[in-house]
């Protein structure tokens, strides 16, 4: 088993965009052995200033590297990287970590092409932004190589408090950290669509802030998250609290506000059958995480 403490255990780090960069900065800041490579090499050069190996050829960059970490826009560009002529022997036996962000399909592909060379495969998933990588506090979720996860974790544990593994199923985290985004643009959208309809009744985005609950607002939806979570596992979505069928007259007032100021009510509507939905399947006595079974039932083929 590789001992990564070891500080000659060199990582090459492919991609020297905002979060490559970022990446790469963090290792050289928690003591690691860094090189780094760029298609655009000149984007090395403030690496190599703080004491990476500034690499001008891919090839080099895997052969002279333990493990390789590739950050860059998307599939097609990892594809047109791994396809440099000579660079496919130079991974056999290397460990490669994919931070790049993949479709599932795309990390699948990928994990069986890097196998065919003799190379690990472990992806992952980013949680967060470079300014958080830098400040070590980004989480990361990891699927594919268990071995390369454990032998890695040293290093993989400079970005954030704690590497997460979710499975070894290539894709899994990239797919998992799509989700995270996605229920960031959906929370944020609902939060400017509110204070759009506030701003319309004449109330400002800051007061209405205020007087929502503001940050701790924030905080404790992350504890009833919790509970709702609860609620997915068990199936039960017994309440005493508020039942549906006051969360659906809730909403027709909602709707109808957002009617009277022109203010677009479509992912309302949705949000709204969806509570319908679960209504008709004799939950109106539920909770509202009770349409989590409206949802999933809706969407089975
Ligand atoms: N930035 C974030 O907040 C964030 C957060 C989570 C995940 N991510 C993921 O991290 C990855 C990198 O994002 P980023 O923000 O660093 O992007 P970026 O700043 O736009 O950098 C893109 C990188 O990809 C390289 N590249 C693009 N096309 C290439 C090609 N055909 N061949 C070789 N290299 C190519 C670029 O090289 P050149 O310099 O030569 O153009 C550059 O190093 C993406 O998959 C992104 O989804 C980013």
């Amino acid at each position: 088993m590789v001992d990564d403490n070891r500080s000659d255990h060199r990582i090459s780090v492919i991609g020297m965009g905002n979060m490559g960069t970022a990446l790469a900065e963090r290792l050289l800041d928690a003591g690691h052995s860094v090189a780094v490579w760029n298609r655009t090499n000149s984007k090395c050069a403030p690496l190599g200033k703080r004491g990476a190996e500034v690499i001008s050829t891919v090839i080099e960059a895997v052969r002279s590297a333990d493990s390789i970490l590739i950050c860059v826009l998307d599939d097609d560009a990892v594809q047109e990287i791994l396809s440099t002529v000579g660079l496919a022997p130079a991974l056999d036996g290397k460990s490669v970590v994919q931070l790049t962000s993949l479709e599932a399909e795309e990390s699948k592909a990928q994990q069986e092409w890097m196998h065919g060379q003799g190379a690990r495969y472990l992806d992952g998933g980013i949680l967060g932004f470079p300014a958080d990588v830098r400040e070590a506090r980004v989480r990361i979720a990891y699927s594919g190589s268990r071995a390369v996860f454990d032998e890695s974790k040293s290093w993989l544990n400079a970005f954030g408090p704690e590497a997460i593994f979710i499975g070894e199923q290539p894709g899994t985290a990239p797919l998992a950290s799509m989700l995270t985004y996605a229920q960031y643009y959906g929370i944020t959208y609902t939060c400017m669509h509110t204070m759009a309809l506030a701003a319309a009744a004449g109330i400002t985005a800051r007061s209405f802030l205020e007087l929502s609950g503001g940050p701790e607002a924030w905080r404790q939806m992350g504890r009833v998250m919790d509970e709702y979570v609860a609620m997915t596992d068990t199936g039960d979505y017994a309440t005493s609290e508020a039942t549906l069928e006051i969360d659906a007259a809730d909403y027709d007032y909602f709707l109808r506000l957002c009617d009277e100021f022109g203010i677009d009510a479509s992912v309302h509507r949705t949000i709204k059958a969806s509570i319908e939905a679960a209504i008709s399947q004799g939950r109106k006595d539920e909770a509202i995480p009770a349409i989590f079974e409206s949802i999933s039932c809706h969407s089975k083929p």
